[in-house]
């Protein structure tokens, strides 16, 4: 399996361009399937998941490449296919989002149901619950979902639990909906704010992103956009941590502060350094050994589950006793029992992880989970004594683009190994 390894115990200096956010740029690939306009995403990030929902928009008819410049253009104007192909469904759960567009211009959609994956279940009946509101008749049977509909209507939705993807899902069908539609406890997440930039940038009418209610007037036709998503968030973070981890110095940027408060805070808690250099630039630096903190995930603008795996590794080696509570998935702390490998403390129960600082983590064969999980492992390895293999490594190129490149070039010893390599030491590396 093909992984990375690092010689860890080297403080990160320099500094780190940040990518465009995965978790903006796949929900305007599904938006622009709403068009036969052409639409810009700009610096979109050359990771797998841009490339599965590539391959998914081409499934559907849709075109899609990549211009020299790093931005993807894509034109929905033959849609030849309304069905999801399962094999991209199952491997990015994301491409449920391509429903509320379908639905809304071609009244007509069918999706596999996305499976669970390592971090829990990942239902979706808060999309589907709007989605009926709306007036589309849904179906469920073998695992598949086919909704249809006249046009749909704009309505007044309520959402039980504050979903990103049924926020973006309804955002995204009610903008060609008769009428307007509300999303009651919607996300508000800064990627739901871009989201609607880049809508109403279509021609549509949203307002509200970042709030508690989007409020959505829906259009009879929409047309492109050219547009550049916000910074990675999670992605920053994780490079916050990484100088936190290695007693470093690390220059991020482009980085929207307001977005990484909660990161920001809970990093000077432990002591770190955390300074705004620039009105789209930080600078993290770390201390001898962090102090230990109390963690509880909750949805934008609370501490974010995607940054809770990285700072458990942070915690594995604090100076006392840390606490971390997972309150969005139900079992997202498999990346504990891989950090134990490497000497780490750690007691979890349920939804809660105890951790115990220890002076130092020690080099390990350990393997990633999921993206998020895989990031956490080499911060860990950054940070141990000795040599770290993450195996499992196409988890991260999920969502981190060229992410041994961006180490290195902060001095870290890093390199990728190559698939089918045992994982033992003195085999013959391959350096990319
Ligand atoms: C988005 O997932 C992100 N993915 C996730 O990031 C992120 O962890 C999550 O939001 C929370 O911030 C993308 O944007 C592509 P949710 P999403 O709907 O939309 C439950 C990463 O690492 N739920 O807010 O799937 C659900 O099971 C990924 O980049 C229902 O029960 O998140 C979960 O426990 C991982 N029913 C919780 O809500 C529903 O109908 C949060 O899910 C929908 C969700």
């Amino acid at each position: 399996m093909a992984g990375i390894r690092i010689r860890g115990g080297r403080p990160l200096t320099g500094s780190v361009p940040v990518s465009s956010a995965k978790n903006a740029v796949l929900k305007m690939m599904a938006a622009a399937l709403m068009t036969s306009g052409r639409c810009v995403i700009r610096r979109a990030p050359a990771i797998r998941d841009v490339e599965t929902m590539a391959e998914l928009v081409r499934s559907l008819g849709a075109n899609v490449s990549r211009n020299a410049d790093g931005s993807l253009v894509m034109e929905a104007g033959i849609v030849t296919c309304l069905e999801a192909p399962e094999h991209l469904v199952r491997r990015m759960r994301a491409s449920v989002l391509v429903m509320g567009p379908l639905l809304a211009r071609f009244g007509r959609v069918r999706v596999p149901l996305p499976g669970g994956c390592a971090i829990g279940p990942r239902p979706i009946e808060l999309h589907l619950r709007g989605l009926r509101q709306m007036g589309a008749r849904i179906t469920e049977e073998r695992g598949f979902v086919e909704a249809r509909a006249g046009r749909l209507l704009g309505t007044e939705i309520h959402l039980d639990y504050p979903s990103v993807g049924a926020t973006e899902n309804l955002m995204m069908a009610a903008c060609l909906a008769k009428g307007t539609t509300v999303i009651r406890n919607a996300a508000r997440e800064p990627e739901i704010v871009d989201l609607q930039l880049f809508l109403n940038k279509m021609g549509a009418r949203v307002r509200g992103a970042g709030g508690d209610a989007v409020y959505i007037e829906g259009v009879d036709g929409l047309s492109g956009a050219d547009h550049e998503p916000i910074p990675d968030r999670i992605e920053a973070g994780t490079y916050m941590v990484a100088a936190a981890i290695t007693r470093g110095d690390v220059v991020l940027r482009p980085v929207i502060p307001r977005h990484v408060e909660a990161v920001t805070a809970k990093l000077r808690e432990t002591g770190a350094i955390v300074e705004e250099v620039g009105p789209d630039t930080l600078r993290v630096r770390g201390v001898d050994r962090p102090r230990p903190l109390y963690v509880r995930t909750q949805p934008y603008p609370g501490f974010p589950t995607d940054m809770q795996p990285q700072f458990m590794a942070l915690m594995a080696i604090a100076a006392g006793a840390s606490i971390i509570s997972e309150t969005v998935y139900t079992s997202r702390m498999k990346h504990a029992d891989e950090l134990r490998r490497m000497g780490a403390d750690i007691v979890v129960d349920g939804q809660v992880a105890i951790i115990r600082g220890v002076r130092r983590l020690t080099g390990a064969c350990v393997e990633a989970s999921d993206l998020r999980a895989g990031a956490a492992l080499i911060l860990a390895g950054l940070a141990a004594d000795g040599e770290t293999v993450v195996e499992g490594i196409h988890h991260v190129d999920r969502g981190y683009e060229t992410i041994e490149d961006k180490l290195r070039a902060l001095g870290a010893d890093v390199w990728r190994v190559a698939e089918d390599v045992p994982a033992a030491g003195g085999v013959p590396l391959v350096r990319r």
